[in-house]
Parts: structure tokens; C-alpha cells; sequence
């Protein structure tokens, strides 16, 4: 089974990041020196997919820009020695396709995989949400690659979630536990109440997946009009006709970045691994919350311009 292709539903409104994504997506929120959906490129290429398809809304121009060359920054660069600073995005440029597909009112998740279907054709396929960031030593969809290939199914990443936060995901009914991270789906149940739940694994931003969620996705595109259409209901959809599905705890660190506190969390978990930024930053974490703190002592702060 290979997976070459990638589709990354990024056309969302982002109203939980708003006012900030009225300008300017998500997407391109920075960690590090590195907008999100270059960690989410790079892990798609880690995993040996090479076309990605990125479904996109209004005001997403910089995602495209970003994956394409920029030759004069290139040759300035080049003139003052620093075109180094370019090497990981060219690398991106010159070893990945691109193709994008435009969502023009958001119908949901479900919707704007559906509208990737006619560049996907009878093969399986992967769905990265650039919303989550995994950390992991082997890429998260890699894990998911692996594990669909033994199982010859379709594979989602699951999380432990603790119970006050089970009604914000799709929780997953387990049919068969496989191994302790590995477990075959009976059914995906929305939001569920924490008391509902049939389970605390959480389906998390990676999927790989059979070409039929497209003719779920299609019975689903006549009868839903108006509504948000979900990916997990066109999951069940195939459950139900005889698909098998499985569930994989991915291993590694996963961040939620759709939500400030997220991105913020991400930002400082993602800088404490990076040995450029650690040190400054652990110092300035020990410092903070001290009397003798910057935030305290304003005599710091000058020492900071000196
Ligand atoms: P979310 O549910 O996080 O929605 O979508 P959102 O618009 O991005 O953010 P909030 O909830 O308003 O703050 C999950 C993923 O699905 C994509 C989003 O871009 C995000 O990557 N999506 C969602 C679409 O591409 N189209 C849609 O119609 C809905």
C-alpha cells in the first residue's frame, strides 16, 4: 500500500483564534521560525507522501506564497551569505508538489475532504488536520502508514483525553482491542457527554483512509444540505457497510494549536526541545514568577537593550 498523497483541510474560519484569522490563517501561525504547515509538510514528507492537497478558503494567499519560490529574497540573500536561512523551505519546494482546492463555504470537514476526490482516485490516502502538531522520533503519519499497511484498513490516531474534555472530539467504540495502542473501530461517537462516552480515545488530526469515504461522503452531500458535514459520520457510514477501520495511539507529543492556549503551549514545548531557543527560554520561565524577575525589577528590562 503506498500513500503518496496527502489532503490538509485548511479553509476553517478559525473563529477561536479570531480577531487574528481574519487576515491571516492559522496555518501560518509561527512556531519557532516556522509557520505551522511547514511542521505539517515536513511530517507528510518524513511519512514519503509527496503531493499534498490543500483545500483553502478566502484570505489563505500566504500558504500558497510560502510553498513557492521567492527569487529575489533568494538572491539578496545569496549576495549577504545567508541563504542558508532558506534551505529547509526550498528542500519542501523542490521535493513536494502542491495542489490547491478552494472551499467556498465551509460545509465542514467532511465536505472539504470530499472536495479533494476527483485528485485521489481508487487508492488510500492520507488527512493531516494542520490544527495538530505531532512531535514524535518516528512521524506521526508514518505510524499511521505502518499500522494501515499491516491491518490492509483504514487508520485514525486516537489520544487518551481526560473527561472534562471528551465532549470537544470524536470518541471512538471499540470493537476489538489489537495491542495496547492498537485497536480496531466500531463506531465514532460526536461530542459525546463525558457520561455517553464509550471510551476516552479521542480521534486526533491524522487519518489514512480508503478511497470509499468518498461514496459516504457523496449519499452524505445530498441529503445534508446546509449542515456541517463530518468526516467521523462518513467514517461510520463505512463501518457500517463492512469497512474496517482501526484506531492507533499515535506516540509522540501532540499539540492542539487551533486555540491560543494551545498555540502558546506549543510555542513554549516546541522551544524547550530546540537547543537554539531552551536555554533562553528556561531561564526566562525559572526567572519569571521571582522578585528578582524582569517583570518585577524594571531595571532588568534595560539591561535587556543594553
Ligand atoms: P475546526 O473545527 O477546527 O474549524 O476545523 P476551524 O474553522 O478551523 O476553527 P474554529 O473551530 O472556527 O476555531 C478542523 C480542520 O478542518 C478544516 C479547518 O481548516 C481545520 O484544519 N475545515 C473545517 C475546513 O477545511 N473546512 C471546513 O468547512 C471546516
Amino acid at each position: 500500500m503506498d500513500v503518496s498523497k496527502i489532503v490538509i483541510p485548511a479553509a476553517g474560519i478559525g473563529s477561536r483564534f479570531l480577531p487574528y484569522t481574519k487576515t491571516i490563517p492559522k496555518e501560518m501561525l509561527p512556531l519557532c521560525e516556522k509557520p505551522a504547515m511547514h511542521y505539517i509538510i515536513e511530517e507528510g514528507m518524513q511519512s514519503e507522501a509527496k503531493n499534498f492537497f490543500i483545500i483553502t478558503s478566502r484570505s489563505k494567499y500566504s500558504i500558497e506564497d510560502y510553498f513557492d519560490t521567492s527569487p529575489e529574497l533568494a538572491t539578496f540573500l545569496k549576495e549577504i551569505s545567508r541563504e542558508a536561512l532558506l534551505s529547509d523551505i526550498e528542500k519542501i519546494i523542490r521535493n513536494a508538489e502542491f495542489a490547491y482546492i478552494r472551499q467556498s463555504e465551509m460545509l465542514g470537514l467532511g465536505h472539504a475532504v470530499w472536495l479533494a476526490r476527483h485528485a485521489i482516485q481508487k487508492e488510500y490516502f492520507g488527512v493531516m488536520l494542520p490544527d495538530d502538531i505531532v512531535v514524535s522520533k518516528q512521524p506521526g503519519l508514518a505510524q499511521l502508514i505502518r499500522v494501515a499497511r499491516q491491518e490492509k484498513g483504514s487508520v485514525i490516531a486516537v489520544q487518551e483525553v481526560p473527561t472534562e474534555c471528551i465532549s470537544s472530539y470524536g470518541i471512538i467504540d471499540v470493537k476489538k482491542q489489537i495491542t495496547p495502542h492498537l485497536f480496531q473501530v466500531a463506531y465514532i461517537a460526536e461530542k459525546p457527554s463525558p457520561k455517553n462516552a464509550p471510551s476516552n480515545l479521542a480521534v486526533i488530526g491524522r487519518y489514512i483512509l480508503s478511497h470509499k469515504i468518498f461514496a459516504a461522503l457523496d449519499t452524505m452531500m445530498t441529503y445534508s444540505v446546509g449542515e456541517e458535514i463530518q468526516l467521523s459520520d462518513a467514517i461510520n457510514s463505512m463501518l457500517q457497510n463492512g469497512e474496517k477501520v482501526f484506531a492507533y495511539k499515535i506516540q509522540g507529543t501532540r499539540y492542539d494549536i487551533g486555540t491560543p492556549v494551545g498555540w502558546i503551549k506549543a510555542i513554549i514545548g516546541m522551544s524547550l526541545q530546540n537547543p537554539l531557543y531552551a536555554p533562553h527560554i528556561k531561564r526566562f520561565l525559572s526567572d519569571f514568577n521571582t522578585s528578582d524577575s524582569f517583570v518585577f525589577n524594571p531595571i532588568k528590562n534595560i539591561e535587556h537593550t543594553l
